[in-house]
């Protein structure tokens, strides 16, 4: 570790509380440029972002063409507060009405993911007048108090009590399938145990049913067929909403431009943030307009919509639309998933490849151990050999042991090659 980089972390050690310094790798990452699908450290080295900063810089880091359109609002209006009008504020949110699949069409604007979902649980709550929320284990949404209270990863939980009304089901997991069974002979017993959680532990009384589309924190659980077709006419029964949580899988992460596109539903309500900015701080959820239109308490947000985040944004999307980065995610994603699966085979520590767009999972198992045991450290230990090859990946899943992929929406075929020699080469040194 250079001295730049040494002086840093001791100042945030001194000035900022632990929980906010779980940084990644031994020797942490002091940034000091960045560039598209490229990062570089304080120590002069370049890494292949497949991370995309949590999957936010979806279109690249510091995109000029959305850069620009950013210091024109900068020049233009900083900021006025949800109590005034601004151009950038309301032409997102029909720009958000006209992407959103279904009918979605009145949003709430906020600043971060968490808020966009206890957002929308208030409104859930406020529309059907019941206090039940049902969300899944390996769910993470968020920091504040009920965000946090939904996310089902014990690593990421705070130890407080939960507020009150919060219940959780089994996820779909196939890999390590909660109930012990199979797709397809399982016939989605994870959905009937979601229902048995509603009718017994709920009374039936349920506002609204929490789930993201894959699991991102949770290791990229992407739920089988049928799931969330099965998961809607449980909702529509019980006249609880359907929540779907979009802060990962939005903006054409996973070949779409919403990740709940790959099934045949229609949310209630979509929460959103991390890549619909590509980097500025914004989050919405946006609902159905009778749902939307019970929402009448007055609420402010200091922050929501703020022109420049929302300029971001609208440049975000107007990017992500132009260059149909969906497609790109689709292809280069599938191109990259079925070079680690090969790759995979020639290692014993694999024990699943997974992924969708790009979303790409790796679950790290011990060589020598029982079947499908997590491998933890196995998992960090590769982390750190990733960047040795000038890689950076993200770690995830209940126990720790998936690292996962997540590049800019831009990568090339060729970067990904580069991706997939580093996982080989990191693998091999396990
Ligand atoms: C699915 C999901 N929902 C919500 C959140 C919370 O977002 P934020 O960190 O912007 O509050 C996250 C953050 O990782 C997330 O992955």
């Amino acid at each position: 570790m250079n001295n730049k980089t040494k002086k840093y972390l001791e100042k945030a050690n001194k000035y900022f509380m632990p929980s906010l310094l779980h940084q990644y790798y031994e020797e942490p990452i002091l940034v000091e440029d960045v560039n598209m699908e490229y990062m570089f450290d304080a120590e002069g080295n370049q890494y292949l972002d497949c991370f995309s900063g949590i999957l936010v810089t979806n279109a690249g880091h510091c995109n000029p063409e959305i850069t620009e359109k950013v210091a024109e609002q900068l020049e233009r209006i900083q900021h006025v507060s949800t109590c005034f009008l601004t151009e950038a504020m309301v032409d997102l949110g029909e720009k958000l009405a006209e992407i959103t699949p279904g009918n979605l069409q009145k949003s709430f604007i906020v600043n971060t993911g968490s808020e966009a979902v206890d957002g929308a649980i208030n409104l859930a709550r406020t529309y059907t007048q019941k206090e039940n929320i049902v969300s899944l284990r390996h769910g993470y949404h968020g920091r504040t108090t009920t965000a946090n209270a939904v996310t089902g990863v014990g690593s990421w939980r705070f130890i407080h009590p939960d507020p009150l009304g919060i219940h959780y089901a089994v996820n779909p997991y196939c890999y390590r399938c909660p109930l012990d069974k199979e797709y397809p002979s399982c016939d989605l017993a994870c959905t009937v145990a979601l229902e048995d959680t509603i009718k017994h532990a709920c009374g039936g009384r349920v506002a609204g049913i929490l789930i993201e589309t894959i699991q991102g924190v949770g290791g990229y659980v992407i739920p089988p067929p049928g799931y969330f077709e099965r998961i809607q006419k449980i909702a529509q029964k019980h006249e609880a909403l359907l929540i779907i949580d979009e802060v990962q899988t939005g903006f054409g992460r996973t070949g779409k431009m919403f990740g709940i596109e790959h099934w045949n539903v229609e949310p209630d309500i979509i929460c959103m943030a991390k890549g619909i900015a590509n980097g500025f701080p914004m989050g919405a959820y946006i609902a159905k307009p009778k749902i939307a239109d019970s929402f009448t308490a007055p609420s402010i947000s200091t922050f929501g919509g703020n022109p420049v985040s929302s300029a971001a944004t609208i440049a975000n999307i107007d990017y992500l639309q132009q260059q149909k980065l969906w497609e790109n995610a689709e292809e280069v994603g599938e191109y990259g998933l079925q070079k680690l699966k090969t790759i995979g085979e020639n290692h014993d520590c694999v024990g699943e490849i997974r992924g969708k767009g790009l979303m790409i999972a790796i679950e790290i198992i011990k060589k020598n151990g029982s079947n499908r045991e997590p491998g933890s450290q196995e998992a960090v230990n590769l982390m750190e050999h990733l960047k040795e090859e000038g890689v950076i990946a993200g770690k995830a899943g209940a126990h720790g042991s998936v690292v996962r992929f997540a590049p800019p929406l831009t990568i090339s075929k060729e970067q990904m090659d580069k991706a997939v020699e580093a996982m080989d080469s990191s693998l091999a040194k396990l």
